[in-house]
């Protein structure tokens, strides 16, 4: 029989480094710091960690402008820092996932500065003369705002980054551009970390007719010529191939933003990277029974045989209770969305502070960080899902003794792990609970998806896997839901009578 690859079903542990923990006062979290908290990320029975990037950068993105892809951030410790978490971590039987920007580099990379001048990696990166009339050569717009195209006075063209001008888009067409790319992987492969979460895996190519992009009807742009192009899945099939070199174990889990049917596409049984996350349930602020039914459905109907990857909240988007349920969201509902999550079908990601229900923090203005304001539906910038993880009630949450560079929340306070650690009925400790409920059981982890038609605000569905079944039954609404299927099965958790506002049932059926 062959064995099934770890991912599949496992629970990832996103970690966002800059505030996660700061083992040195500079009040910035670091690597260092996660090594110390390992103990209480294997508390939690997750499978691997991701880290955010850990690359030198020039940080205008937090990370996600790399100038080295070698090198570890200065901020973030030595190079022997990360050499030690690594090993700290598999010492305890967890995994670890690089977060590689590979779709671009800072402008501050050399790769860039030699390609303005027009050096060896002169087509190195998207670049393109004036339209005739003047002005970008087409209409893509970048996703942080305005133009996707800046000039460069020196080179006399324009080069195209799907985010912030200075991050300008590595030209993944170009055969010696993805040769260092794919040298990336191989070298921290070579270090040993277990695999990547590809940062915009959708967009590696672009049409290189650089056609104009159309407009939908909502008078947003359809990114069908600057991503999620067809010659995506030859090079997301390249990036797999290079990394599966390093053995079966090794994971890729592609970041897409646009299309969640394509994205199944890219990431097959066979072909492109082996799991795909989306944006529906990032982004959605009403998530009810109809929308999560109608996401898997739909992707399952494109793409029966994708195994995909699960997240409600990231450094990205709004906290998902705070999402769904306002600035006032009560725990019940944090608790109710991590059943949830814990119970899809896919690879699940879980972000930093998920397991302590915190709701997005509302960061004052003169201290957000973020240079980005209108993203991803928010018009504040994503700093208040990037706050310091709450650890007690010491100073800055127990996360810095140093001056913290985004301010601990004080809707955080009373929620600190210390405070949950010993809380029978804390949200820690539920999702302690869910995970290892995952993990015994193969339903759960690794079993088909059938939704069931219900009532109203209730979500429901079966996981099968091999004649064993699971019931899961959601109430997505702040009201008691009409009893239905109550008593069937043996509970294994349950939250509220399962029918109670927020309430859930788990059964084994
Ligand atoms: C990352 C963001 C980043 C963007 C550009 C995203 O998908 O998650 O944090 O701003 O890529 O690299």
């Amino acid at each position: 029989m062959t064995q099934l690859p770890w991912w599949r079903g496992a629970v990832v542990y996103q970690v966002y480094i800059r505030s996660f923990f700061d083992s040195d006062g500079d009040g910035q979290g670091d690597l260092p710091g996660v090594e110390a908290k390992l103990d209480y990320i294997k508390s939690l029975g997750v499978d691997a960690i991701w880290l955010s990037p850990i690359h030198p950068s020039p940080n205008l993105d937090w990370g996600y402008d790399i100038a080295d892809y070698d090198g570890v951030q200065h901020d973030y410790g030595a190079r022997a820092d990360f050499e030690f978490l690594l090993n700290a971590a598999h010492h305890r039987g967890i995994r670890v996932l690089l977060d590689e920007v590979l779709a671009h580099t800072s402008d501050q990379h050399p790769w860039f500065a030699d390609s303005v001048a027009r050096g060896d990696s002169a087509d190195w990166y998207v670049w393109a003369d004036e339209a005739p009339g003047g002005g970008p050569p087409n209409n893509w717009l970048s996703s942080f705002g305005g133009p996707a195209w800046t000039w460069s006075e020196v080179r006399g063209q324009y080069y195209h980054h799907k985010f912030m001008p200075q991050q300008p888009k590595l030209n993944w067409l170009n055969p010696d551009a993805r040769k260092a790319a794919l040298g990336v992987l191989d070298h921290w492969l070579g270090e040993g970390v277990d695999g990547f979460r590809l940062d915009v895996a959708g967009a590696l190519a672009h049409d290189p007719a650089l056609a104009d992009n159309e407009t939908a009807p909502d008078g947003t742009q359809i990114h069908r010529h600057d991503a999620n192009r067809p010659e995506n899945l030859a090079l997301l099939d390249e990036v797999r191939r290079r990394v599966e070199r390093h053995g079966s174990g090794r994971f890729v889990l592609g970041e897409f933003f646009e299309e969640p049917d394509l994205a199944g596409g890219f990431a097959a049984p066979d072909k492109g990277v082996h799991s795909a996350y989306t944006f529906p349930l990032l982004l959605s602020d009403a998530l009810g029974p109809a929308f999560v039914r109608d996401h898997f459905e739909g992707v399952l109907a494109a793409h029966p045989d994708h195994w995909p990857s699960v997240a409600f909240s990231n450094h990205d988007v709004k906290r998902a209770p705070t999402r769904f349920g306002g600035p006032d969201a009560p725990p019940a509902l944090a608790r109710m969305l991590l059943a949830l999550l814990l119970c899809l079908r896919g690879t699940v990601l879980l972000y930093q502070g998920e397991e302590l229900g915190l709701p997005q923090a509302d960061v004052p203005a003169d201290k957000r960080r973020d240079p980005i304001r209108a993203v991803n539906r928010m018009d504040v910038g994503r700093d208040g899902a990037r706050t310091p993880m709450p650890w007690d009630d010491g100073l800055n949450l127990g996360f810095s003794t140093g001056e913290p560079w985004l301010p601990p929340a004080p809707e955080h306070a009373d929620l600190t792990a210390y405070a949950q650690a010993g809380d029978p009925a804390s949200t820690l400790t539920l999702a302690r609970r869910l995970i290892a409920l995952r993990r015994i059981s193969t339903p759960l982890r690794l079993g088909a998806i059938r939704f069931i038609d219900a009532p109203g605000p209730v979500l429901m569905f079966e996981r099968e896997h091999l004649g064993e079944r699971v019931l899961c039954q959601f109430n997505m609404g702040p009201d008691v839901a009409p009893a239905f299927r109550p008593e069937e099965g043996v509970a294994l958790l349950e939250q509220a009578g399962g029918m109670g506002p927020y309430g859930f049932r788990i059964a084994r059926l």
